[in-house]
């Protein structure tokens, strides 16, 4: 992917913005009752890093690993556990953190799997929410930036593993 290619969308002090927001916001919502924060690898890893630090809420942190996309820019609709979670999440107040939304499918599937191990309560919270894209119905309860359409890289995001370290958000043009 040539630098032609690609244009900034969010820039790192609109994402730091919205990071501050969600903390807050997820701050205020649970005040001093534990919560518990379960990245999405490996999309997510940027974002909770930053994410974590904008809470006040006392919080612990766990990791599953999912995949659902090949090396292509659309859902292979096939998702795939490569990573479990490590600690319990019953009774807990528990909020997945997701890099990005598109179809809902990952999400779908993460989120009735944890169910079933009966948190008290489980929220989930999206950088990037692509909602006119959505397959099925699932809503995220914190939503960084809406956006409509388009495939976008950094920040965490990928494009065939590249290009995660961008510190700003790019729409790939053509993709
Ligand atoms: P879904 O199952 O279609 O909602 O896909 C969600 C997953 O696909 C996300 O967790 C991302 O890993 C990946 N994904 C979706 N859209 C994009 C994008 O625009 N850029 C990079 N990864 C994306
Ligand atoms: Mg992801």
């Amino acid at each position: 992917m040539s630098e032609q290619t690609r244009r900034i969308l969010y820039s790192r002090e609109k994402i730091a913005a919205e990071v501050r927001r969600l903390g807050q916001e997820i701050s205020r919502d649970y005040g001093n009752q534990e919560i518990m924060l379960v990245g999405v690898l490996k999309g997510s890893f940027l974002f909770i890093a930053d994410l974590i630090r904008e809470i006040q809420t006392p919080s612990v942190v766990d990791f599953v690993r999912l995949a659902s996309y090949g090396s292509g820019t659309q859902t292979s609709g096939i998702i795939e556990f490569r990573k479990e979670l490590e600690m319990p999440i019953r009774d807990r107040d528990v909020i997945i953190i997701e890099d990005i939304v598109d179809s809902g499918y990952t999400l779908e599937c993460l989120y009735n799997k944890l169910l079933l191990q009966q948190p008290r309560s489980l929220k989930i919270c999206t950088l990037i929410d692509k909602r006119a894209r959505r397959e099925v119905e699932i809503e995220a309860d914190y939503v960084g930036i809406s956006m409509d359409d388009g495939f976008i890289i950094g920040y965490g995001l990928d494009h065939d593993e590249r290009y995660r370290n961008l510190p700003d958000i790019y729409l790939v043009e053509g993709a």
